[in-house]
């Protein structure tokens, strides 16, 4: 033992080189680990969103552009969030159902254009919902909104399929009802969708980290708040639980989210789990870094990879990022300028 040789312990040596570093290096992102979300509307126009520098709500022809460019610099999954017109908001959400729907539609513009891409949708109500909530609301006599569980999941189901059938590889529920990722695997393997994966928000936490993203999508509950169905930011033992129930019932994947500020969450359910697991880097995470270094107080590139790097050394393996292709890029300009690092 080199202490009881009295030699001093230099754990510098391995840092001394770039060459020793690459070699004792634990976690490498790849471009291949993210999966970019897009938003999207109707229309012909694409629209940058203010509260989210660098992201835009694409019509179907700007989508698929888009996809394209991060394709080329290495990301094959995209995940779908629709800007869904007021008009067509409804009590009953009927609209994300829609075979002919502004998601089903861009999920066949994609694949049309890069079947090779992974195509994932989310599958809640809030884009659909007058209410603005995730599921069916019924307005209790006190006036508080109250979540139908089952009914709501009914409603998932046909959304669900209404993906599948239009090729998305990928459904994802982020509503937190009980049950319904079981539910949603009967209904796509009853529909002949077997093949149809399903990632599950399985420890998805009441965030005000979403604020950006709802003001994105106009998709902020009306009234009311959404602590009765997603997890409290106190807990992480009912992570474990909700992550036990996801995979009884039949999740391909699971996903913590948000990603930063819940690191040891990611870790607590990789340490129980072998199911690959997602962590979403959220609107409000993404926005703290682009604005604090459009302010000039941070550098964005270096802050933007290590935020990625500490997510995945915290055991996710795969990452939901708007930075899915500004981290590719620098990836990749990474390799040019000295191949594997
Ligand atoms: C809604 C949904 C939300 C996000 C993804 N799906 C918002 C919410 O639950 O209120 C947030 C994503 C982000 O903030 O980037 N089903």
């Amino acid at each position: 033992m080199s202490e009881s040789l009295n030699l001093p312990i230099r754990p510098r040596r391995n840092r001394r080189t770039p060459a020793l570093r690459g070699l004792v290096r634990e976690t490498v992102l790849h471009p291949e680990d993210f999966i970019y979300p897009l938003f999207i509307q109707e229309g012909d126009r694409d629209e940058a969103i203010l509260s989210m520098p660098g992201c835009s709500r694409w019509s179907l022809a700007g989508l698929v552009g888009e996809v394209g460019a991060a394709r080329a610099v290495g990301v094959k999954a995209v995940v779908l969030f629709p800007k869904i017109d007021d008009s067509l908001k409804t009590p009953g959400a009927e609209e994300c159902a829609n075979p002919d729907g502004l998601v089903p539609r861009a999920i066949r513009a994609i694949k049309a254009a890069f079947p090779e891409v992974a195509v994932i949708t989310d599958v809640a109500l809030d884009p659909y919902n007058s209410d603005g909530h995730d599921g069916l609301v019924s307005t209790d006599p006190s006036g508080d909104p109250r979540i139908l569980n089952d009914e709501t999941i009914a409603v998932l189901c046909r959304q669900a399929l209404s993906h599948a059938a239009a090729g998305a590889d990928m459904v994802s529920p982020s509503d937190m009802m009980d049950g319904r990722v079981g539910a949603i695997r009967s209904a796509l393997d009853a529909a002949g969708h077997e093949q149809v994966g399903i990632l599950s928000y399985t420890a998805k936490y009441a965030s005000a980290y979403y604020g950006p993203f709802r003001g994105a999508l106009d998709s902020a509950p009306k009234a009311g708040d959404k602590m009765t169905y997603q997890m409290d930011p106190a807990n992480a033992r009912e992570a474990l639980r909700e992550m036990e129930i996801d995979i009884a019932e039949g999740a391909d994947m699971i996903m913590v989210k948000p990603a930063g500020p819940y690191l040891d969450i990611i870790r607590r359910l990789r340490d129980s789990c072998d199911l690959p697991m997602a962590a979403y880097q959220v609107s409000g995470e993404y926005l703290m870094i682009k604005s604090a270094a459009r302010d000039g107080w941070i550098d964005e590139t270096k802050v933007m990879m290590e935020s990625l790097l500490g997510i995945k050394r915290a055991g996710a393996d795969m990452i939901l990022t708007y930075f899915a292709k500004e981290a590719s890029r620098v990836l990749l300009e990474r390799d040019a300028r000295a191949p594997s690092h």
